[in-house]
């Protein structure tokens, strides 16, 4: 399988996960290759157990695999410190976690525009209103907030 072009968003190169050791390991990933291109949409599935939580994590660098590469664009991930890591992950994967995980104390715009706070970056308020809209979260008071 080819799997070099420079349109692709996500690579994954021979990518496996182990997690524990000796009798108990278990091979979450056996050397998964695939490429995502940019600007398409990807649907993964699969059995309860089967890997795909494992896979997303790798791709998204919330996780490291045990062999194997995995490109973001052009970055190698392998190459990164855990503080460009971070960076990388505030700035360039979105990620929605089956639990959700979003923080309690925080309201619907605190959650939605956490990382830019992190990255000390003030969000651009026409496209945060655009994609609050888009994906349905608008009430009465968020709306109020944004155009105030
Ligand atoms: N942190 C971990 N430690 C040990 N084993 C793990 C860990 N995370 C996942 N596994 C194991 O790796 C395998 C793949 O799990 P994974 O969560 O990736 O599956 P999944 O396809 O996302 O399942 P689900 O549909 O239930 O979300 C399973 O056998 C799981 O028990
Ligand atoms: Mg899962």
């Amino acid at each position: 399988m080819t799997v070099q072009d420079h349109t692709d968003a996500v690579r994954l190169d021979n990518v496996t996960r182990v997690y524990g050791d000796g009798s108990a390991a278990v091979h979450a990933l056996r050397g998964v290759t695939l490429a995502m291109q940019q600007g398409t949409f990807t649907a993964l599935m699969g059995p309860s157990g089967s890997g795909k939580s494992t896979l997303l994590h790798c791709a998204a660098g919330l996780d490291t695999p045990t062999s194997g590469r995995v490109l973001l664009g052009a970055t190698d991930l392998s190459t990164l410190s855990e503080r460009k890591l971070t960076e990388l992950r505030r700035e360039r994967a979105g990620f929605v976690f089956q639990a959700f995980n979003l923080l309690p104390s925080l309201d619907v715009l605190g959650n939605v525009t956490l990382p830019l706070r992190l990255a000390r970056k003030r969000p651009d308020r026409r496209w945060l209103h655009e994609v609050i809209d888009r994906v349905g979260l608008t009430s009465d008071p968020v709306r109020k907030f944004l155009v105030e």
